[in-house]
């Protein structure tokens, strides 16, 4: 493939650090360009490691300012698009549903519009990748998976501007003809991931010996991957993934909210150095999520039968990666929890 310029958006946020430092790496003979606002989860430390390889340039906008994205593409003419930037948080989406609906549906609007303009002679080796979640699918209240087939029956108005974005790609596919790919991921965990997500929030609360939030009852259910595991999902589907297709991504590895804190409490009581059932005492339950969905389980078959990709790690072992991560890291988890960070702790968990 010829993809030799590749726009990777949102790429100095959790998933797309570890995208772009993969891509860095392994492809040399790609330019990667990441283009990103830094927002509040927007953070460029987590590219300390390659921000002067030859190969890699970092540009901050706004995927919103439609004249910006426009040009840019006329300026790089890039060969490929892998786009991740979101507003990711559903309990921001409760709070502020607008921004949701800027950045996830009218930006992605923008660079597709972009891309079909600069495209517009030639589609043959291009790609638009979009980056999607598995909520779009709305809530599982008992067996059962979701499949690429699955309707669309997003509850958040986070999902909803995900879904929506997902359908325009869709949409531009089926329209323009323009070559797209879209993958549909679920719950990620790992390093690099900012503190308002259930995994590095109890972590940095166990740390700080304060109350350990949980909704409800703690018995939605999610299913985690590691984030590298997500990122090498994402690099198969580019290179290996049919155009027009939908891949769903997912580890078959499913936790309750509270059975998932137990477990983090206690490696993390064993890293510490404290007494085994210390931290588990601090678990709260607080008032639950509005319109808190109930369980998300992928299938993945497709994209393990397809492609070969499965996940490289267990469970109990990328959390303890990721526990230990953070443990080295402080600097990373002070600088990232100081200034507004407060704020909006204060106002979700007052
Ligand atoms: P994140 O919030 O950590 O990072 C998002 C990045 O996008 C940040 O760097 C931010 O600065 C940037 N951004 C936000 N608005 C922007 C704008 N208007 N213009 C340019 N850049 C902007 O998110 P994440 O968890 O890394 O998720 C990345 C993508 O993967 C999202 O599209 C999300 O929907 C999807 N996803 C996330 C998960 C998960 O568990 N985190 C799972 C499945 C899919
Ligand atoms: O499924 C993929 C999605 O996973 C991504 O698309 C989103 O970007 C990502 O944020 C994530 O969404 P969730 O809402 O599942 O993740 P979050 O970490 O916010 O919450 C995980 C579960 O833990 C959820 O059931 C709510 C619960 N929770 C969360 C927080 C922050 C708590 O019980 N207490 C908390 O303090």
């Amino acid at each position: 493939m010829a993809a030799n310029k590749i726009l990777i958006t949102g790429g100095a946020g959790f998933i797309g650090s570890h995208l772009i430092r993969l891509f860095v790496n392994n492809y040399p003979d790609y330019h990667i360009y990441n283009l990103d606002k830094l927002t509040y989860a927007g953070n460029l430390e987590n590219l300390k490691d390659i921000e002067g390889a030859d190969n890699y340039t970092f540009i901050k906008g706004d995927i919103v300012d439609e004249q910006f994205v426009k040009g840019l593409f006329a300026e790089h003419a890039f060969d490929s698009v892998i786009h991740l930037a979101a507003e990711s948080h559903v309990d921001r989406s409760i709070k502020n549903p607008t921004e949701f609906l800027f950045t996830n549906i009218v930006g992605t609007v923008n660079l597709l519009n972009a891309a079909k303009e600069v495209w517009a002679a030639d589609f043959s080796d291009k790609v638009f990748y979009h980056v999607s979640t598995d909520e779009v699918y709305g809530s599982l209240d008992d067996g059962g998976y979701f499949l690429e087939t699955t309707a669309y029956d997003p509850q958040s108005p986070y999902s909803a501007s995900k879904a929506s974005s997902d359908h325009f790609v869709r949409a531009y596919s089926n329209t323009y003809k323009l070559p797209i790919k879209i993958s549909n991921c679920s719950n990620n965990y790992g390093p690099n991931q900012f503190p308002e997500k259930l995994l590095p929030l109890m972590i940095n609360n166990i740390k700080q010996n304060k109350p350990l939030p949980i909704y409800g009852k703690g018995e939605n259910i999610r299913d985690w991957l590691y984030v590298v595991d997500h990122a090498k999902a994402i690099d198969a589907i580019f290179h290996h993934g049919k155009l027009g297709e939908t891949y769903n991504i997912g580890g078959f590895n499913e936790w309750k909210n509270i059975d998932i804190v137990h477990l983090l409490c206690k490696v993390m009581d064993r890293k510490l150095g404290r007494e085994e059932g210390t931290s588990a005492q601090s678990i709260t339950y607080v008032q639950d999520r509005a319109g808190h969905d109930m369980r998300y389980a992928i299938d993945a078959k497709k994209i393990m039968n397809e492609l070969g990709w499965e996940p490289s790690l267990q469970f109990e072992e990328g959390l303890e990666k990721t526990v230990d991560w953070y443990l080295e890291n402080e600097d990373w988890l002070e600088n990232v929890t100081s200034g507004n960070y407060q704020k909006y702790y204060n106002e979700q968990y007052s």
